[in-house]
Parts: structure tokens; sequence; C-alpha cells
């Protein structure tokens, strides 16, 4: 391995190969998964990751991609081995192009999504993926997992707002496929191939993404009411009088709210009475605020005599419409906070959501008394992050132990309502064992056989997304 070590120095230069003071590295967001990496390697552009990908294929030396680091499923952690080297986009992070004209931006894997964000408003369009990591998360990172976040119910997953891509495969080519396209039917479109691979088939150096108009107003508004039914109700009649301004709806439990307020207590103050669930939505467009402004609380008023609701918050300023977003996206950091919740990111159809929830809590309160579910999530997309924390009393080791046996009972009603065991945080190596009990043998094997034409030498972050 020191040979490896030294050419890999020469080609990067030494203060690029690290193998010391790695504990950032080599541990997840979560604190769940502390692995071994014999180096970090840090390349600079296309063409030294492509350069470090061919000696690591002449070494048999196994690559784990790493972005921003925070995965909420350990997939960019490796192994406990010491044989395999963490490959770190964070310095290919040039913006290559932007083209208002052609509503396009190309930039490189290692851009933070919130300077994407930035950047495309600078130009007055907007790139709207956007979640609570958005400060650190990486774009290579979020089309690797095909991230999702708040947005997805009006402009789609990660996958929907990626026209082209540079990855570099497991033997060290450079596939280009960074065209600014929208319509391009020659042949299979290999892309998506590479679009939530979570770093098995290859590194993903660049993408052409999509870019909208930048939106000139918005309206927040916080509603609360006693069923996970009534939120149903509250999208289909917020959509209808809404469209295509409406661009997000999540839900939270009351116990999400409440450990928000807890761990961080200059949150704002929302009902003078604790409600069973919340809703979190948004609208905007690119006309004048007052329009949308009557257009929403119109609805919202609607929703209220209609008894869709019980009480509303509806944001007077841009800085309160802020604040109550934080208390949606300090739910993860709270909960880690917390302490030991077993973690379910899960989806079942749209119309199917209260019911899931309803069959599945009684069946948790039964298996453990004094369970805490934290139920929340983007309701808009069917996706919830129904997580459960330990029973008041018990030990977190004891509580892990139990890992199995909740997922059993989360997961198999998911299974039964047709839904996903993972909906947009991917599998790394929390979830990939799950595969085996919930995806057919067909489809696993047709993704074997997808891999193994890929990286025949299975180096590229082994142990990750496929069941070992
Ligand atoms: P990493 O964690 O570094 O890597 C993730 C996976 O992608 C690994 O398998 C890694 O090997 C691979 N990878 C990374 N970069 C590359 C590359 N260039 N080429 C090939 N493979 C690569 N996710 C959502 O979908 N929706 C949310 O709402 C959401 N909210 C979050 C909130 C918080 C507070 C946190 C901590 C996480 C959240 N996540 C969410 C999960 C996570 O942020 C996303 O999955 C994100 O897309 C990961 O990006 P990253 O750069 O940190 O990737
Ligand atoms: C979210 O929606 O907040 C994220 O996906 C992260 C989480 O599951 O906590
Ligand atoms: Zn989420």
């Amino acid at each position: 391995m020191s040979d490896f070590l030294s050419q890999a120095r020469a080609l990067l230069g030494d203060t690029h190969v690290l193998t010391s003071d790695l504990a950032g590295y080599a541990t997840d967001w979560r604190g769940k998964f502390t692995g071994v990496p014999l180096a970090v390697c840090r390349p600079a552009d296309t063409q030294q990751v492509a350069a470090l990908v061919t000696l690591c294929a002449a070494h048999s030396v196994c690559i784990v991609p790493q972005g921003g680091n925070t995965s909420m499923c350990g997939g960019a952690t490796p192994d406990s081995s010491g044989q395999q080297i963490i490959l770190s986009l964070s310095r290919l992070n040039r913006v290559r192009d932007i083209s208002p004209l052609n509503n396009t931006m190309t930039v490189e894997a290692g851009c933070v999504l919130q300077t994407l964000q930035e950047l495309a408003a600078q130009h007055e369009r907007l790139f709207p993926l956007s979640l609570g990591a958005e400060g650190s998360c990486q774009i290579g990172g979020n089309i690797a997992t095909n991230a999702g976040g708040v947005q997805v119910l009006r402009f789609g997953n990660t996958r929907d707002l990626v026209l082209g891509l540079e990855v570099v495969l497991p033997d060290g080519q450079v596939l280009n496929l960074l065209k600014a396209l929208r319509k391009d039917n020659t042949g299979y479109d290999l892309k998506h191939l590479f679009i939530g691979s979570e770093g098995t088939l290859g590194v993903i150096t660049a993408a052409v993404l999509k870019l909208f108009p930048a939106p000139r107003s918005r309206a927040v508004a916080f509603a609360a009411f006693q069923t996970p039914q009534q939120a149903l109700e509250l999208l289909g009649l917020m959509r209808g009088a809404m469209g295509d301004r409406f661009t997000a709806f999540e839900l939270m439990s009351n116990a999400s709210v409440a450990m928000v307020q807890r761990y961080f207590p200059a949150s704002p103050a929302l009902f003078a009475m604790p409600y069973p669930w919340h809703v979190l939505m948004q609208a905007s467009d690119g006309g004048e605020q007052s329009a949308l402004d009557n257009a929403f609380q119109a609805a919202l008023e609607t929703a209220l005599e209609h008894g869709v609701i019980d009480d509303v918050l509806i944001a007077t300023s841009e800085a309160q419409a802020k604040e109550l977003w934080m208390v949606r996206e300090n739910i993860s950091e709270a909960q880690q906070l917390d302490g030991a919740n077993i973690k379910h990111d899960i989806a079942v159809p749209v119309s199917s959501v209260p019911a899931f929830i309803e069959e599945v809590l009684p069946l948790l309160h039964a298996a453990y008394a004094g369970v805490r579910p934290v139920v929340y999530g983007h309701l808009g997309d069917g996706n919830l992050h129904f997580n459960v924390s330990s029973p008041a009393g018990m030990s977190t080791p004891h509580w892990q132990a139990e890992t199995d046996r909740v997922n059993v009972i989360v997961l198999d009603v998911v299974a039964r309502m047709q839904g996903s065991f993972s909906a947009e945080h991917g599998l790394g190596q929390l979830k990939n064992h799950e595969m085996a009990m919930y995806k057919t043998p067909l489809e696993i094997d047709v993704m074997r056989r997808v891999k193994n034409a890929l990286d025949p030498k299975l180096l590229m972050n082994p142990g990750k997304l496929l069941p070992n």
C-alpha cells in the first residue's frame, strides 16, 4: 500500500493525500458509522480524479466517493479494513458555465448546494433543490443520492433537475454526457444510471443543471389540525386553489415540533394550544406579492370555514416566513440532540399516508409501551420520516438492539401499501440489507448485472446500496 500512497501523492501532491486527522471524514453525520480509511484523497479536477481512479484500479484499491458527508445512511463512510480510500470531491468546486438564456448551469460535483442556489438567484433564476443540509451537502452527493427535499411537489427530485453529467468510470475513463439539452432520444439515457447510484458505478465530477425563473413573491403558513386525513384534504384544497404556485407541503407531528422548541428555544411561538399535527406550506410565483397573498389567504380561509384546519398562522414578513421554515428544518438536528432514534424514510401513495400513520402508530405502541414516534416529512410526495425514539428510560444500546423488530413493524405496512422503504436518502450501508426483504430477486439481479458490467472489480463503494 505504501507504493499506492506514494504514487497517489505524486499525482495529487503531498498535501492532498491525507493519512492523519481523518475524523471529520471517517464518521457519518449521525455518528452511527465510523470507518478506517487508508487515506483521504483530494483531487483538484476531473483529470486528477481520472488519474487517481486509474491508479486505484491498477492497485485494486476500493474507492468511497465523499461529498459533504451528510448522508443519513452511512453512504460515504468506508469500512474498518483500512484498505479503502475516501475520494473527497470538495476541491472540484468550479462553476464552468451559467446560461440564463438556456436556463442551465454547468457545475463541478463539489459545489455546495447553497452556493448554487445563491448563484442562480444572482442571475434571477431559481435552482429549486432545497434541503436541511444545503449549507454543506454538495451537488455531486445530491445527484449520487437523487436527493428529494422540500420542493419535490413542484419541481421533482434531483433526477428531474439534471440535464447532463460527467462521470469518471471505475476504470478511469471519463464519460462526457455534459449536454444542456431538453430533448435527446439517442439510445439509453446513461446519465440516469448514475443518478441515485450512491457512488457504486463511478465518480460524478460535473453536471448540467436546470434553472427556473426566480420567484418574486412567496407566501408561507403553518396550519394546525387533529388528524392526518385533514392534512390530505388541505393538500387537495391548496393545490386546487394555487395550482403550480404551490411548492411545499410538509407534515409535522406535535412531537416533532415540541422537540425543535425544546432544543432550539429561540424557535417562534406557534399556537395558544397544542395540536397533534401541523403542516408548513408554501406558495410562490413571479407575480405581485399582494396577488399571491390574496389567493393564499382566501384558500386558507376556506379551509378554516370547512373545518379542514383548526388554526393557521400566516407569515406576514419574509423574516417570519424564514422563522417558520426553521422549525421544519431543525427537526433532524433536534432529533440528533435528543439521542437514539430508529430512522425511517418511507414513501406510500400520497392518498395512503393517513391510513399508513393510523395503522403503524398503534402497532408500535402495542409493541413498546411509552415509545415516542417522531413523524414528519414531505406529505406532498407521500414521503414520511417515520422515526421512532426510545421509550423514556430505555438505554440507547437496548433501543438500538430493537432496530430489526421496529423496522419490520413499520416496513411491512409500507410493503403492503406498495410503498418504498427508502424514499429519498438512499440505502448506503444502513438499509442495503433490506433490499433482500423488499425488492424482488429479479430486480436485485438486474442491478447486480449493471454493477458488474460497469465495475467488474467491485472497487466502487463496496458494501453500499446492494446487499452484501
Ligand atoms: P455524501 O453524504 O458525501 O454522500 C452520499 C452518497 O453519495 C455516498 O454514497 C457517496 O459515496 C456518494 N457520493 C457523494 N458524492 C459523489 C460523487 N461526486 N460521485 C459519486 N458518488 C458520490 N436528503 C434528502 O433527500 N432530502 C432531505 O430533505 C434531506 N435533508 C437532510 C437534512 C439534514 C440536516 C441532513 C444532515 C441530511 C439530509 N438529507 C436529505 C440527506 C443528505 O443531505 C442528502 O442525501 C445529500 O444529497 C447528500 O449529499 P452529500 O454531498 O453530503 O453526500
Ligand atoms: C428531512 O426531510 O428533514 C430530511 O430528509 C432529514 C431527516 O430525515 O431528518
Ligand atoms: Zn426529507
